[in-house]
């Protein structure tokens, strides 16, 4: 039987649209990996599909998820969307912290502070290692994302924490051991999310309130992925340095989205900023 145009341009239509229905439900459950440990049902939910974890923020509380393995070393990937409109007073977390004593804790974090209308977000990032703190770095975002969903990605391996946006690096921290900085090798890490009120600081240094008028706030996650491997098992990521590409992609970012250096900021580090600001 031969088939008219109209009816094989149907066929295309109908196996494009099975093509996207697949790739749209390619990935598992997120609460496979994650489970929600703050305000769970209430505040924080997975939808019924188990693709989309949302987080919301009221008065009464916020909310937060937890990853359900801990980890030495892992890319994680998640693609989050980010409360829209007036989130001033908000922040929405990704973040890694080690499950031991908080005096010598590690934590990768990542947190995107709240801002007024119109306002961009702040991507301020910092890492603690053996419980000290301090290596802020802020950014600015390329694109507004309120609008969909972005992919945030934590690179942690022995040779280097890389922040991802999108698949651009913004931010390297090598790992200089060998020369006496302490960097992150020895306390497994789980991955935290959370949307929570820090009116008191996060906007504009505090000065722009929440309005709770807008509550309920909320943030959504989806497509949560965490690769581990050891070196030489075809990890891919795990010995592999930045190539002159992804330099060139960093160099970019920084240059024209940070906002915030504590490498820069000598009014904080008079004597000179951290060795690990100078070192290649
Ligand atoms: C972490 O800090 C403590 C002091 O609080 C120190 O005794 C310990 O050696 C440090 N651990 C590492 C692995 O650097
Ligand atoms: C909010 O908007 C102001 C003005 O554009 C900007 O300076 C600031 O970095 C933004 N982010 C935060 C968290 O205040
Ligand atoms: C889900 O995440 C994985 C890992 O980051 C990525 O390769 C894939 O493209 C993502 N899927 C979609 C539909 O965004």
């Amino acid at each position: 039987m031969a088939l008219s145009s109209k009816q094989v341009h149907a066929c295309v239509v109908l196996v494009v649209l099975c093509i996207a229905a697949r790739t749209a439900a390619a990935w598992g459950r997120i609460d496979d990996g994650l489970e929600v440990n703050w305000g769970r049902g209430s505040h924080g939910t997975v939808s019924a599909d188990g693709q989309v974890v949302s987080l919301s923020l009221d008065r009464n509380s916020g909310s937060g998820f937890r990853s359900k393995d801990t980890y030495l070393y892992a890319r994680i990937d998640l693609q989050i969307k980010l409360a829209p409109g007036n989130s001033a007073g908000t922040v929405t977390t990704c973040y890694f912290l080690s499950e031991g004593s908080w005096a010598n804790h590690d934590e990768i974090d990542l947190e995107f502070l709240g801002n007024s209308t119109g306002e961009p977000y702040t991507l301020h990032t910092n890492v603690y290692i053996n419980g000290t703190g301090s290596k802020e770095q802020q950014f600015h975002l390329w694109f507004d994302p309120t609008a969909d969903f972005h992919t945030y990605s934590i690179v942690w391996t022995p040779l280097h924490l890389l922040v991802l946006v999108d698949g651009t690096p913004i931010r390297e921290l090598k790992n200089h051991a060998d020369r006496g900085v302490a960097y992150p090798s020895w306390q497994r890490m789980r991955l935290y999310g959370s949307l929570w009120n820090a009116e008191d600081w996060a906007t504009q240094g505090g000065r722009v309130k929440t309005d709770w008028s807008l509550a309920p706030f909320v943030a959504q996650y989806r497509n949560f992925t965490a690769t581990t491997s050891s070196p030489g098992a075809g990890g891919g990521y795990y010995d592999q340095e930045m190539d002159a590409t992804a330099q060139q992609a960093m160099k970019w970012a920084r240059g024209t989205y940070m906002v915030y250096n504590y490498c820069a900021d000598s009014a904080r580090f008079p004597y000179g900023s951290p060795p690990e600001c100078y070192m290649p």
